[in-house]
C-alpha cells in the first residue's frame, strides 16, 4: 500500500487485539507507529479518557498524521434494566468521550498539514443494537455519529475520517464474553466464523492509506456479510 514519506501513525489500544493488528500491518508497509494503551505491551501508557495526558501526548509526538482510534471496552452484557449508571457512564467515557478527545487533540496538526487519515471503530452493534449489550450498541451509534460528522466537517481539508464497523472479531475483547452471545454472533454472520484482527487490520491499513480518496464520513463493513447496510 501506498503512504506518504516520513508520517507518523497513532495506534490506540495498540497493546491487543485489532490495534496492535493494526499497527503490525502499517509497519510492515514503512509507516513509524507509536501505539497507546491503557494495558501494558503498547509503546506508551495512555488513558484515553484523560483529556490531559491525551493533549500531552499528541503534543508530545509533534505530528500525527494518521489516527487509528482503536481503544474501546464492550461495557456490561447484562439488560438494560440491570445497568448501573456508572457502567453505563464508563462505556461512554471510553468509546465516546475517548474517541472525541483524541479526534480533538489531532484534528488541527492534520489540517494544518493539508493530509490526515482518521479511523474510528465502530461495531456491528451500532447498526443493529445487540440485546443486552445496550450500552455498547449506543455508544458505537455514537461514534458512527461523530465519524460522520467529522468527516463532512473536514471534507476540503486533506483529512478523511471514517468508521470501521466489524461483527465478532477473535481478540480478548470477547475472551470473556458469555459463550451464548458468540454463538448468537456466529449464527447470524453469513460467512459463519468470526474475523480475526488481520482482516480488519487490512481494511484500516487501506483506509489510512493514499489509495483512498473520495471517501470520508463512511463507515465501512467487515462482518462477514451479516449488515444489511
Ligand atoms: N472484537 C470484536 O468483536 C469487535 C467487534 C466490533 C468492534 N470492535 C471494536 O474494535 C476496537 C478494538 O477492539 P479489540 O477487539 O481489539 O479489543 P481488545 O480488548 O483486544 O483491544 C482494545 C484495547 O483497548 C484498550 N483500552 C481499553 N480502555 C482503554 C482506555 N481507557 N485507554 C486506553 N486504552 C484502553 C485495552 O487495554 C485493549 O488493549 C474496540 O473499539 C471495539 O469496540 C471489536
Amino acid at each position: 500500500m501506498r503512504y506518504p514519506d516520513g508520517i507518523l501513525a497513532l495506534v490506540t489500544g495498540g497493546a491487543g487485539g485489532i490495534g496492535a493488528a493494526t499497527a503490525a500491518r502499517l509497519r510492515a508497509e514503512g509507516v513509524r507507529v507509536v501505539t497507546a494503551d491503557l494495558a501494558p505491551g503498547a509503546d506508551v501508557r495512555l488513558d484515553v479518557t484523560d483529556a490531559e495526558a491525551v493533549d500531552a501526548l499528541v503534543g508530545r509526538l509533534g505530528r500525527v498524521d494518521v489516527l487509528v482510534h482503536s481503544a474501546g471496552i464492550v461495557g456490561p452484557a447484562r439488560p438494560l434494566a440491570e445497568l448501573g449508571t456508572e457502567e453505563w457512564r464508563t462505556t461512554f467515557r471510553v468509546n465516546v468521550d475517548g474517541t472525541f478527545l483524541l479526534c480533538r487533540a489531532v484534528v488541527p496538526g492534520m489540517v494544518r498539514a493539508g493530509w490526515g487519515r482518521i479511523v474510528t471503530l465502530a461495531s456491528i452493534a451500532a447498526k443493529e443494537g445487540n440485546p443486552a449489550q445496550s450500552a455498547y450498541s449506543a455508544s458505537k451509534a455514537a461514534v458512527v455519529a461523530l465519524t460522520k460528522s467529522l468527516g463532512k466537517e473536514l471534507a476540503t481539508t486533506g483529512v478523511l475520517v471514517n468508521a470501521v464497523a466489524p461483527a465478532a472479531v477473535s481478540t480478548p475483547m470477547n475472551a470473556g464474553t458469555d459463550p451464548a452471545v458468540l454463538a448468537r454472533s456466529q449464527a447470524l454472520t453469513p460467512m459463519g466464523r468470526f474475523a480475526r484482527a488481520e482482516e480488519i487490520a487490512e481494511l484500516i491499513g487501506w483506509l489510512c492509506s493514499e489509495h483512498i480518496g473520495f471517501s470520508t464520513g463512511a463507515v465501512y463493513d467487515a462482518s462477514g456479510g451479516r449488515a444489511t447496510y
